[in-house]
Parts: C-alpha cells; sequence; structure tokens
C-alpha cells in the first residue's frame, strides 16, 4: 500500500496492470482477472485464461482452491498440462511458439493460485480475528499463590523473636549419634530416662552396637555449639526437624520440629530464662501473656521446668475450654539451668559459666495459635487445611 499507481494502471495480484480493462483486487473474492492477456490467441484458446482465472476467483475455500489446482494443473488430468502436452502435435512452425504461449500461461495460473491461497488465509485470519476474538477485557485466569506452611510460619515467628532479643541461628544434623543425642545430654544407655525419647535407630552398627539414629529432639545442638565455641558467652537457637517412633494421634506424630534455645556466659541466671521466655511468648501471643513454670525433669538441666502460658482463649475462665482443658493454661515448653557437667565437659568452668536451655514443640505453638485440634493435619499435604493459613 502507499504506492501510487502509474495513470492508467491498477494493482492487481502483485503486479501492475493496465486498468483498460477494470479489474479489482479484493481480499475477499481473491484476485480477479479479465483482462485480455498477452498471450497469442492465435495459439492458445481465447478464454481459456479468464475461464481458469475467473474459476479460481470463485474458489472460496481451500478444498474449492486445491480441486482447482487439480483441474487446471494437476500433474495427471490438468487441463494445463494436456496443452502443454499437446506442443508436440503443433506444426513445426509453430510448435515453439505454442510452447511459449503455454508455457506462459502456466506461469500465470500458478502465480495466480499462490495470490489466492494467500487471499484466503488472510481472510481466515481476519474472521477469527472477530468471531473468536480475544476479550481483553475479561479477567485473566488467577496464578495460584503459594504460601508458607503453617509451621514454617510459626518456626519463623519463634525464630525471629528471638533473634530480637539477640541469639543467632545453628543447625545441626538430623541424622545423629546417639553419644550426641543422649550420652552427651546425661542420657546413659540404659537410663530410664531414653524411654522418654523412642528413637528411629539407622540400621547401622559399629563395633556390633548401634549408634547413629535420627535425633529425637534438637538438644544434641547444645553440645554442638559448645563444642565449638572456645569461650562463652553462647547465644544461640537451633531449629530443626525430629523424629520420635511414637503411635500417631491427635497430639504426636513420629515427626516434629523443634527450637532449641541456649545461652551461656558468667552469671546467666534463672531469671535471664524467664525474661527470655516472657519476650518470646508476647511477641507470639499478645502482650498481656503470662507465663508460669512448674518443676520437671530432663536430664540435661538443673533444675528442669515446664513452662505454661495463661490460655489465651478463654483466658482461665472457662471449664469447657478446648485449648487449656479448663485449667487455664497451657504448657508450651521444657527449660532449664545447663547441667554443671555438661558445662564442664564443654571444656568451660561451670563455677564461672552458667547457662539456661529451652526446648519448643513449633507444632505445639501452632496448634494452639490457630486452635488446630489435630496435629496431624500438618502433614497429610491436604490443601483445603494448609490454605486456610
Ligand atoms: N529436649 C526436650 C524434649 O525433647 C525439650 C527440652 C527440655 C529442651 C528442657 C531443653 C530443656 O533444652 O532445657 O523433649
Amino acid at each position: 500500500m502507499g504506492e501510487l499507481a502509474p495513470d492508467n494502471w491498477h494493482l492487481v495480484a502483485g503486479g501492475w496492470w493496465p486498468t483498460a480493462s477494470p479489474t479489482a483486487l479484493s481480499l475477499t473474492s481473491g484476485p480477479l482477472y479479465t483482462q485480455d492477456s498477452m498471450i497469442d490467441s492465435a495459439l492458445i484458446p481465447p478464454g481459456l485464461e479468464a475461464e481458469a482465472l475467473g474459476a479460481l476467483a470463485s474458489a472460496a475455500d481451500e478444498a474449492a482452491i486445491e480441486a482447482w489446482r487439480v483441474q487446471w494443473l494437476g500433474r495427471q488430468d490438468g487441463r494445463l498440462t494436456a496443452l502443454l502436452r499437446s506442443v508436440k502435435e503443433q506444426p513445426v512452425e509453430s510448435r515453439a511458439a505454442f510452447g511459449a504461449a503455454a508455457n506462459e500461461l502456466k506461469r500465470k495460473l500458478e502465480s495466480a493460485l499462490a495470490d489466492r491461497n494467500e487471499a484466503i488465509r488472510k481472510e481466515a485470519l481476519r474472521e477469527l480475528s472477530t468471531s473468536a476474538a480475544l476479550d481483553v477485557t475479561l479477567p485473566g485466569r488467577p496464578q495460584a499463590i503459594g504460601r508458607l506452611h503453617p509451621v514454617t510460619q510459626t518456626m519463623r515467628d519463634i525464630v525471629k523473636a528471638f533473634e530480637e532479643m539477640g541469639f543467632r541461628v545453628a543447625e545441626g544434623p538430623e541424622v545423629e549419634w546417639d553419644r550426641y543425642n543422649f550420652d552427651a545430654a546425661r542420657i546413659p544407655e540404659d537410663h530410664p530416662a531414653r524411654d522418654m525419647w523412642d528413637t528411629i535407630w539407622v540400621n547401622t552398627l559399629i563395633d556390633g552396637k548401634r549408634s547413629m539414629l535420627l535425633r529425637t529432639h534438637t538438644t544434641p545442638n547444645q553440645i554442638r555449639v559448645m563444642e565449638r565455641t572456645p569461650e562463652p558467652p553462647i547465644r544461640v537457637i537451633v531449629p530443626g526437624k525430629c523424629y520420635r517412633q511414637e503411635a500417631t494421634d491427635a497430639t504426636h506424630e513420629w515427626m516434629l520440629t523443634q527450637i532449641e534455645a541456649l545461652a551461656v556466659g558468667e552469671g546467666v541466671r534463672m531469671s535471664d530464662l524467664k525474661g527470655v521466655l516472657y519476650g518470646m511468648a508476647r511477641k507470639l501471643f499478645g502482650n498481656d501473656r503470662k507465663i508460669i513454670f512448674h518443676h520437671s525433669y530432663f536430664p540435661f538441666v538443673e533444675p528442669g521446668v515446664e513452662m505454661a502460658m495463661d490460655c489465651f482463649i478463654c483466658r482461665g475462665s472457662g471449664s469447657d475450654c478446648r485449648t487449656c482443658h479448663g485449667t487455664g493454661w497451657i504448657e508450651i515448653l521444657g527449660a532449664g539451668m545447663v547441667h554443671p557437667e555438661i558445662i564442664d565437659k564443654a571444656g568451660y568452668d561451670s563455677s564461672k559459666h552458667t547457662g539456661f536451655a529451652l526446648g519448643i514443640g513449633v507444632e505445639r505453638v501452632a496448634l494452639l495459635r490457630w486452635g488446630i485440634e489435630d496435629i496431624r493435619h500438618f502433614y497429610q499435604n491436604d490443601l483445603r487445611f494448609l490454605a486456610q493459613f
């Protein structure tokens, strides 16, 4: 487009043609060619070209065009093919001119065919763009956005609360030696306290003894961190998965997430532990939380405590509260002062260095936080459950 037509010429099928016998290029009907040809009508039957081109122009779809191609240019019985074959029947003197004229006609039909095909293709596109038009005002298909698992969310919130109180984060192995998981935490073999942690062992014997296990708690990392810290102070938390041979029920899973915290230094006291736990409970559950300690026993701390928080659902009032079972308090973690034997074994001096430690069950906190009644929901991968958090 945009080309200026020479006087009395008309753009047809990609070339300039005289307008003496008017032709029109229509994308919908294809190039129409009615101009009397430059082909010698004494040699080629007059009207043959017009007939072919007229038929092509009225072929309205791909199938009709193909039928036209077979009829005119088909190798077997195409009319033009027959015409070309008849060259040898022509008188010798006009044979060359006849051949040239027939070839010229063939070339014209081929190029008209290409143009017609192109026109039909464009027309089909144009139709498509109006009939099956893309409606840009329709809303797009929503991309489903994922989210963090409720246990991961809770873990990150707890980690953040501790980080804000000056703790850094360390990690330890999930496949652990029994000497870290138990012995170094003052739980020797055959000690009844091992029953508190039903253990999944790794089936590798060393000197005929099983000694590798899936850690039952994050506590072995107290020892691992102290081993690689030549001199206190230590302020560290260790989040991670733990494993127990449990019969699963609403409050027990064989895999659980814990966060261990350890602080060691000169003059670290029970009141520091209390302050840190207050800080954490309030950050997670609101500023008006109260906490209470009960005496408890864990071999690696002395004294050992369990911490409970006042029930944030019923605030201690409802006897039928499902969250605190009417007691008004919810146990959320174990803690205590690091046993002096462990401090000394780490190469520190327990007359100078003291410490506190605590271990939080992250699933338990998540259960409380959202009032979820069954811990097994967390690991069943049911999106109807998970998408709620
Ligand atoms: N390791 C204990 C458990 O699995 C939790 C725990 C209790 C950790 C007291 C501590 C602690 O660091 O002082 O059940």
